[in-house]
């Protein structure tokens, strides 16, 4: 007998949501805090992305309720567009299910794996089933389920009909193995922050301790929806062009594929590259070979194509984000900085917007005083962990504060605010909380943070030209009735006389003085850079990102 004659009784293929329930941490279920806060992420950015598609201004209520035996029952409710009853149990008991994975599109959510994976977390730790509660406008599904691992569907335990007058949808699960408390990586900040980043949106939490939290909103316009695009040619490897191929239905050709199903490709740049690539254009896209795609990705970047469009991507806007930070932060000062549109990876197109927030309410209080507060967010959701591996944290790490007349960073009262738009995240993983550092994010958060960074440096030097002028005048004013006394005892001249002729001349040889630092400050800011390395050419580099262009 061969050695190996027994692997047929050994083998067997393994099913994701099976995958899934031995991995759960890779989906962000590890430490109580942690799986608490992800769970309610999940299930609040799904309802966010539901209203966004519908253009609903979103409305969302979140509770927790503590159980008698040391659980909690958490309940999230939206307003969105709601579900149809046949789709209830196949959106939330399946994993890799959704209406988002195929299209691309900014959304929070990207995977067809979140809801799901808050599911399976509740069933794991407690064995009960979650409750969805969903409305597209006239009946309501009420169904009870789980998830048959083994199988990647839904067990629906109970299901029926109630008449409502409501659209929406309420999702109930029971958690064991969490614990809540207020915190840095909480529900409450989580929800603080996606008040934030959504200031149109209306978000109501009740504690555990029954305690209720409203973020009104800050804005009543509802923002764009997000435009969905096709992929750019520069975004895509070999192996993603033969899939996209084998599914490409509607194309009879290869020349047509390429035509269709990316932008910026037109029938003569199509063929343009077929040519180059060697690659016979009337194929049939399915039987599109390996070693072919490989030689028409290496064409791509030699073609002169168009940079991807970048209408589809939605951003928070200078005047929400404002608002919505002053609403919160209630800041001394605050800058706001969106950056235009541009692509990493070549094709791929993102923008970033970044805040940097000074004073009042800005940075974080901790018992040893003012600390930095970066807030990272990837389209409009906030990230709260593994902030070590992400490229946010790192990019406003790296920068030179001391630049920006913020001595230490560390311990200044400082929020730093950075969001990052694409309709495809470059995520370190399933998790979905921290970005990757690819060079030419990086690069761009770069950019955003230092020019709203060179706002507070300006605004830094006025407080300190302030203080100063406070200082000169008051050296001077408090030695005058001295003076006075003195110069009356020599000359006789009344010392109100002189003291109203020494005040006189203090405050204009001040005001003379004042006025030359306020002009040789202001030259220095039109003609100096920030001092940091690469500040300088961070106004240069407005102009790219369409460099592209023919
Ligand atoms: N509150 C909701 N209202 C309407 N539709 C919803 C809601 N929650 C989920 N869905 C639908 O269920 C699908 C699955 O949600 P799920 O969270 O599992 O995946 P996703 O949001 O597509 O991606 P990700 O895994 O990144 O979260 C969504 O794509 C959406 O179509
Ligand atoms: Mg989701």
């Amino acid at each position: 007998m061969g050695l190996g004659d027994d692997f047929g009784t050994k083998f067997r293929e393994v099913g994701v949501a099976e995958f899934f329930r031995k991995n759960l941490h890779m989906l962000g279920y590890s430490g109580p805090i942690k799986s608490f806060t992800t769970a309610i992420h999940e299930y609040v950015t799904n309802a966010i992305d539901a209203c966004e598609e519908y253009g609903i201004a979103p409305e969302i209520k979140v509770q927790i309720k503590e159980t008698k035996d040391g659980g909690f029952v958490v309940a999230v409710e939206d307003n969105g567009p709601g579900i149809p009853p046949e789709y209830v149990p196949k959106v939330f008991g399946s994993m890799l299910s959704g209406t988002k994975f195929h299209r691309y599109i900014q959304s929070r959510g990207q995977q067809g794996i979140g809801a799901a994976g808050v599911i399976l977390f509740s069933q794991m730790t407690t064995g009960k089933p979650t409750k969805v509660i969903s409305s597209t406008g006239q009946k309501a599904a009420v169904v009870f389920l789980k998830i048959d691992a083994d199988k990647n569907v839904a067990k629906v335990l109970d299901e029926s009909r109630v008449d409502v007058d409501w659209h929406g949808t309420k999702l109930v699960s029971e958690f064991q193995e969490v614990t809540y408390r207020r915190g840095e990586q909480s529900a409450y900040e989580y929800l603080r922050r996606t008040a934030i980043a959504n200031p149109h949106a209306k978000i109501t939490f009740i504690e555990p301790t029954k305690e209720k939290t409203v973020w009104k909103r800050s804005v009543t316009k509802t923002p764009a929806r997000p435009k969905e695009m096709l992929p750019h040619p520069l975004g895509v490897t070999p192996d993603d062009l033969v899939r996209m191929a084998s599914v490409a239905t509607n194309s009879k050709t290869l020349l047509h594929f390429l035509k269709t199903y990316f932008s910026r490709v037109s029938a003569n740049k199509a063929k343009e590259i077929l040519a180059k690539a060697k690659v016979e254009e009337n194929r049939e896209p399915a039987k599109l070979t390996y070693q072919e795609a490989v030689r028409i990705v290496a064409v791509f970047p030699k073609v002169k194509l168009l940079s991807p469009p970048t209408d589809g991507l939605i951003p928070i806007e200078e005047d929400s984000l404002t608002k919505s930070l002053e609403d919160t932060l209630k800041p001394e000062f605050l800058q706001v900085i969106t950056r235009k549109p541009t692509t990493y990876r070549g094709g791929i197109p993102f923008q970033i917007e970044a805040a940097v927030a000074y004073g009042g309410g800005a940075g974080r209080t901790s018992g040893d005083g003012d600390k930095l507060e970066i807030m990272r967010f990837a389209n409009k959701t906030p990230l709260l962990f593994d902030a070590g591996a992400c490229a946010i944290h790192q990019a406003v790490k790296d920068i030179n504060w001391k630049n920006y007349n913020i001595g230490d960073i560390d311990n200044a009262p400082v929020t730093v605010v950075v969001n990052l738009l694409s309709p495809y995240v470059p995520y370190m993983s399933a998790g979905k909380q921290a970005v990757a550092q690819d060079p030419d994010v990086v690069k761009e958060i770069r950019f955003a943070v230092m020019a709203a960074g060179r706002g507070v440096k300006k605004y830094m030097a006025g407080v300190r030209r302030e203080k100063l002028k406070q200082k000169r005048r008051s050296i001077f004013i408090r030695y005058a009735p001295e003076v006075a006394w003195a110069i009356n005892k020599i000359t006789g001249t009344p010392e109100e006389k002189v003291l109203k002729k020494l005040t006189d001349t203090i405050e204009h040889k001040v005001r003379l003085k004042n006025a030359k630092d306020d002009a040789d400050a202001e030259d220095a800011e039109n003609g100096g850079s920030s001092g940091d390395d690469a500040a300088g050419s961070d106004d240069a580099d407005d102009t790219e990102g369409f460099g592209g262009e023919d």
